[in-house]
C-alpha cells in the first residue's frame, strides 16, 4: 500500500482525523493523507486533547481502505512509527500497549484509529513530536513526554542535522505502507520484541498486577497475586504503568 497520494495539508484545522473521515465518507480513495501545522481541537484516545505546535510537530492522518476490521491493525501502526522515527533520528523507540510510542520512558507519538470496516475504511491518526522545545511542552506533559531531536536551544542536534517534518512524513509513509498489510505473527513477533510494558507493574479501573504482554489478538495480558490472569481489551481501559 502506498500512503501519500493524494496529500492534503491544511495550515490549520479542527483535527486531521476529523478531515480524513469527511473525505473517506465522500469516497476519497485508499492511501490519502491529511497533515496540518496546527489543529484546533486535536484529540487522543479515550476522549484526551491531543497537544502539537506548528513546525515541531508531525499531525497525520492516513486513510486505509479497504479494510475489513483486522483486529492488529492498533499493533502494526506503532511499529511502523517506531520504524519511520528509527529511520529519521538515532532514537530507539518502543510501543507502551496499546499504541504509545516511547523514547526510554516519554511518548513521543500516539496513535488514533477511527474505523467504519462496515464502510470498508479506517483512518490512522498518528500525533509525532519531531522538536518541541521542553519548555514549549503544557506543564502536565513536561515530565512525561519528549521529541525525536532535541532542538537547537537544547544543544543537542544530532550530526546531520535534527530531521524535518517532511523526513518524518515520508518515512511514516512508507512505514505504514509496509505495516498495513502485515498480518498475524508477523505483527505479533515485532511487537512483542518493543514491548515496553512487560515485567511492568500497571494498573487500571478493576485492578492492579503485572504486564505479561499481548495475546493473539493484541489484547493484554496481566497476571495478578492469586488469580487467574486478567485479559485486558485497549478500549476498555486506562492503564497506569507503576
Ligand atoms: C493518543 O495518544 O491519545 C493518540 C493521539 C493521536 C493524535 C493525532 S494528531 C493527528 C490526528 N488528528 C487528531 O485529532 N488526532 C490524531
Amino acid at each position: 500500500m502506498i500512503f501519500g497520494r493524494p496529500h492534503r495539508h491544511f495550515r490549520q484545522t479542527d483535527s486531521t482525523n476529523e478531515r480524513a473521515k469527511e473525505l473517506a465518507e465522500a469516497g476519497a480513495p485508499g492511501g490519502l493523507v491529511v497533515t496540518a501545522d496546527e489543529q484546533s481541537a486535536g484529540r487522543g484516545r479515550q476522549e484526551r486533547t491531543w497537544f502539537g505546535r506548528a513546525g515541531a510537530s508531525l499531525l497525520y492522518s492516513a486513510l486505509l481502505r479497504p479494510y475489513d476490521g483486522d483486529p492488529l491493525l492498533p499493533l502494526a501502526v506503532p511499529i511502523a512509527v517506531c520504524e519511520a522515527a528509527e529511520a529519521a533520528a538515532p532514537v530507539r523507540c518502543r510501543v507502551k500497549w496499546p499504541n504509545d510510542v516511547w523514547i526510554d520512558e516519554r511518548k513521543v507519538a500516539g496513535v488514533l484509529i477511527e474505523a467504519r470496516p462496515d464502510r470498508g475504511w479506517a483512518v490512522i491518526g498518528v500525533g509525532l513530536n519531531v522538536a518541541v522545545p521542553e519548555d514549549e511542552l503544557p506543564a502536565e506533559l513536561r515530565d512525561r513526554a519528549t521529541s525525536l531531536a532535541p532542538t537547537e536551544a537544547e544543544g543537542g542536534v544530532p550530526p546531520g542535522g535534527a530531521p524535518t517534518l517532511n523526513d518524518v512524513l515520508r518515512e511514516l509513509n512508507l512505514a505504514l505502507g509496509r505495516w498495513v498489510e502485515t498480518s498475524g505473527e508477523e505483527v505479533l513477533g515485532p511487537y512483542r520484541a518493543r514491548d515496553a510494558l512487560v515485567g511492568r507493574r500497571v494498573s487500571w479501573d478493576g485492578g492492579t498486577g503485572v504486564a505479561a504482554g499481548i495475546d493473539g489478538l493484541g489484547h493484554l495480558i496481566v497476571e495478578v497475586a492469586g488469580g487467574t490472569p486478567v485479559v485486558l481489551g485497549a478500549g476498555e481501559v486506562h492503564l497506569a504503568v507503576g
